[in-house]
């Protein structure tokens, strides 16, 4: 009867190929960076049909906080990358995909943070599907509104939780052993209890249970 484990065997391939397929997942960026130190700005977009063939470029741009105008700073293609605004200059570092032009991260690093990066940040993948002989161009753009901290901050919620969980595991701990001695010294004495009331008697008692 091999029905079992093939069951099993196609039950682990179905798993496999769904991981597989997983492989690209669309996580959101982080929205703090701390002033002086460097930040990823992500920006994912997972193709939909893995088997499908494409080609991609990307571009940034930047809305500093207080203005309504996007500046076109970063571009990343087939030639490499390119640096479109002064207050970026040697400031930016490709973070996505490094090996292929079917590009799914388009990350990019932005070097020693100041204030004056806080705004929103736009991502634009202009991705071409090929499909033998025909070309589809899609587009998707993914924003990133980023503030800029003195130090990192962490939320009041985080840290209560924290403290509440080191509180009650420590709590548990000492109610834990407290309750041990306390069975301990009970059973002790029942059972000495016992023994004299089986001499006097000559029956015998079970000790209670604790
Ligand atoms: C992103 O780029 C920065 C600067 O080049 C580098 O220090 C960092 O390790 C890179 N991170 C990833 C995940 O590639
Ligand atoms: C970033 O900061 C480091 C250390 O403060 C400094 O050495 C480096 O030159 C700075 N880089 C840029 C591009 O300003
Ligand atoms: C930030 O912007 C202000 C006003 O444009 C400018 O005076 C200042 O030098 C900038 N600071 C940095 C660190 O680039």
């Amino acid at each position: 009867m091999a029905t079992p484990h093939v069951l099993l065997l196609s039950l682990l391939c179905t798993l496999l190929v769904s991981w597989g397929d997983a492989a690209c997942a669309e996580v959101d960026s982080d929205t703090e960076a701390v002033a002086g130190r460097g930040f990823k700005l992500g920006c994912i977009s997972c193709k939909r049909r893995s088997e499908v063939d494409s080609t991609s470029t990307v571009e940034w741009f930047f809305r500093p906080k207080g203005e309504v105008e996007f500046v076109h700073i970063y571009t990343y293609n087939e030639y490499g990358q390119n640096i479109e605004d002064d207050q970026f200059l040697d400031r930016v570092d490709w973070n996505g995909s490094k090996t292929s032009n079917d590009i799914q991260d388009a990350s990019i690093y932005l070097l020693n943070v100041t204030f004056n990066d806080s705004g929103t940040y736009r991502c634009l993948f202009n991705r071409r599907l090929l499909y033998g002989r025909y070309e589809y161009d899609t587009n998707v753009i993914k924003l990133v509104h980023l503030t800029v901290v003195a130090k990192a901050t962490r939320g009041t919620a985080s840290i209560v939780s924290e403290v509440m969980m080191y509180v009650s595991i420590i709590g548990l701990q000492v109610w834990l052993l407290i309750e041990m001695i306390y069975c301990y010294r009970k059973i002790a004495a029942a059972g000495e209890e016992a023994l004299r009331e089986a001499a006097k008697n000559q029956t015998q008692n079970l000790p209670p249970k604790c």
